[in-house]
């Protein structure tokens, strides 16, 4: 086997390690750390560029789990770029049809046939074009149907003195549970993404952060039950940079973050990375 091939082959298998002891129940062990790159950048070259130095800096497999979702054009080029590093692809969308006559859709067949391993379902931006909790816990079933892991978005529109704002995140996690049995919510990935603090650079509070985690692993439980809350992991996003990520991650208790802008930039999602490490 060429050296290439050998490095590759570890990184798989150091992943398939994670992967295992996160089925065992330490899912919250093994932090997450995902580059949503939205509607960026606008050229392929750009694109592959971002790709390669995210991938440099990545290239062996030490927590946390690094995931990138390019627009749905660069997939497979990205894909390329990073094969030999530790970083893993992931899509910003997916359709709930498979295959037929729906223009503009994507499939999750397509998805995974490029290699795409984890889902963004749902995220505020998707919602804000007319996106409903059904459509979503539709999306995310069609994802779990081919064993990729759904990265599920939620969160307020914005806060408000009397708490409301935490019975619109029970609501959301309740549509999830109409349609999930606990084996099937064990394989998400939520996250927490207030809709104040997405590219607003308003930040949730290492408070707020904390206050949110627990309170979904409250009604987690009292939906399934403490072990499956347990094994669901909470991501946060909403304006992450390199100087709040290592509070953000140590006091906030999260199982890592979402990042949008400061994905752009490899140096920014590094030092990111290096602060939930
Ligand atoms: P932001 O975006 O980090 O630019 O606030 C986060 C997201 O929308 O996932």
């Amino acid at each position: 086997m060429e050296a290439g091939g050998i490095v590759e082959k570890a990184i798989r298998e150091a992943y398939c390690f994670f992967v295992m002891l996160q089925s065992l129940g330490m899912k919250k062990t093994v932090p997450l750390v995902i580059g949503n790159w939205k509607l960026n950048p606008v050229t392929l070259v750009d694109a592959s560029l971002l790709a390669s130095a995210i991938a440099r800096k990545q290239k062996t497999v030490a927590a946390p789990i690094v995931v990138i979702a390019p627009p749905f054009p660069y997939l497979a080029e990205v894909g390329k770029k990073i094969k030999k590093s530790a970083v893993i692809l992931a899509a910003q969308d997916v359709y709930t049809e498979v295959i037929g006559p729906f223009t503009g859709e994507v499939s999750i067949l397509q998805l995974k046939d490029l290699g795409a391993e984890y889902i963004i379902v749902g995220h505020s931006e998707r919602r804000a074009l007319g996106e409903t909790d059904d459509l979503v816990c539709q999306k995310v079933q069609t994802v779990l149907k081919h064993q990729l892991t759904p990265v599920v978005c939620i969160g307020e529109r914005a806060r408000d003195e009397h708490g409301d704002f935490f019975t619109f995140i029970e609501n959301q996690l309740r549509s999830l549970a109409e349609v999930l049995p606990a084996v099937a919510i064990k394989k998400i990935v939520i996250a927490y993404e207030p809709i104040w603090a997405i590219g607003t650079g308003k930040t949730a509070t290492v408070e707020d952060v904390k206050e949110m985690q627990l309170f979904i692993e409250t009604v987690l439980t009292k939906l399934y039950d403490r072990a499956t809350a347990k094994m669901v992991p909470v991501l946060y996003g909403g304006s992450v940079k390199p100087d709040n990520a290592a509070s953000l991650h140590k006091e906030g208790d999260m199982g890592g973050f979402l990042v949008g802008g400061a994905s752009l930039k490899a140096d920014d999602f590094a030092a990111i990375i290096k602060a939930v490490s």
